[in-house]
């Protein structure tokens, strides 16, 4: 007789990165291994999802229907975590409890997972009977898949890595509004646009009048141009002046590699919203511990993982690859632009990109979901 499986109850599968997520299940076929409940904050009752257990959506308010979960799974956001998770363990809920958003991230008992960096240690947190597992932030997974290779050969001393955010890390709402932002431009000066002979400085002056606010350019929810501009803040401020989502690279990096006191790996720099659509990029500066040899170096990057896309520095590969627009929907990291840098032996510079609904929220919480029941088999 085969054993029970477990059950695992999904919210917030809809949204944006629960749909990935469940696009991302299904192929993998990771719901077949579950009794699947699909909860719901606002429909309940109505037809559950293919893949579910159960006929109809359960209510995602039900502390009684939660508690009967095994494992439950959560993409429906902090707001959520922050009322049902506390509800459910004060209950004395005892499940795991698997989420993408960042509330419980810093927490001490929270594991971080992103399992091609730290499976060990994710291992390890099941064993103890760690119950919460959350993933990181997405440039926090992204640079650390790009980087697996030197830091797991423990040779970074330090990290700087400037991010080239998409809309998509603000929301389904963000990425329309980008889109809107382009046609907006486009279509209050096509005719100039389109006439060859127009002039140049003309048409930037019109563009400029209506980036600057002259017009009724499409900015409510960015709170300022992206289309033909871009925004160097993302997230809440932070005493020190960093903004919070600068913050996460430290703190969530170390922490998912496991390092604590000087053991810490210092990573800093500015995180910008520019106007890609779902991808993020990092221009990374890489300080090693000791002078670097390029070529073993590279090797280290590019036979990290399975996901790794060295694309070699040359101009033709860095344009045919090296871009939101190619790595959209794929869950390979692009990793190039590796070179030395003038500023001493130890450095080395790195361009990376990554879905950030892919690697950088979803499947990490996937791949948990397997090594979780692997684990405890
Ligand atoms: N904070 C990210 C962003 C979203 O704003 O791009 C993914 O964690």
């Amino acid at each position: 007789m085969s054993a029970e499986k477990l059950k695992l109850g999904f919210i917030g599968w809809r949204g944006m990165v629960g749909s990935v997520l469940l696009d991302r299940m299904r192929e993998e076929h990771d719901l077949e291994h579950f009794d699947t409940v699909f909860f719901s904050t606002s429909q309940h009752g109505d037809k559950a999802p293919e893949g579910s257990s159960e006929g109809e959506l359960w209510d995602a308010f039900d502390c009684d229907a939660l508690k009967k979960m095994d494992i439950i799974l959560t993409c429906q956001g902090g707001d959520y975590t922050s009322r049902m998770h506390g509800e459910l363990r004060k209950a004395s809920w005892r499940g795991i409890w698997v989420d993408a958003a960042s509330t419980l991230r810093m927490k001490e008992d929270a594991c971080l997972v992103l399992d091609p960096l730290n499976k060990g240690l994710i291992k390890e947190e099941i064993h103890k009977g760690t119950l919460d597992f959350v993933g990181a932030n997405c440039t926090v997974s992204l640079m650390l898949l790009a980087l697996a290779g030197p830091l797991k050969a423990g040779m970074v001393d330090w990290i700087s890595t400037h991010t080239y955010q998409a809309a998509s890390g603000a929301g389904a709402q963000n990425m329309k509004e980008l889109l809107k932002q382009m046609g907006h431009l486009y279509n209050h000066e096509a005719k100039l646009i389109e006439d060859p002979k127009s002039n140049i400085l003309e048409l930037d002056k019109l563009i400029s009048a209506e980036l600057q606010g002259s017009g009724n350019y499409p900015k409510e929810l960015f709170g300022a141009p992206l289309a033909g501009s871009l925004i160097p803040w993302i997230d809440s401020p932070m005493e020190n002046g960093q903004t919070r989502e600068e913050w996460k690279a430290m703190v969530e990096g170390n922490k998912i590699l496991g390092l604590t006191g000087n053991q810490k790996i210092a990573v800093d720099g500015t995180c910008v919203r520019i106007g890609a659509m779902r991808s993020h990029s990092q221009a990374i500066t890489l300080k090693c511990k000791s002078d670097v040899d390029l070529s073993e170096f590279t090797e280290l990057i590019a036979k990290a993982h399975d996901w790794v896309d060295l694309v070699p520095n040359t101009k033709e590969a860095t344009l045919e690859r090296l871009s939101p627009a190619h790595y959209s929907g794929s869950l390979n990291i692009g990793v190039g632009r590796v070179r030395p840098m003038n500023l001493g032996k130890e450095f080395v510079n790195i361009f990376t990109v990554g879905d950030q609904l892919l690697w950088g929220a979803a499947e990490p919480l996937r791949r948990f979901l397997r090594l979780y029941l692997e684990v405890t088999a």
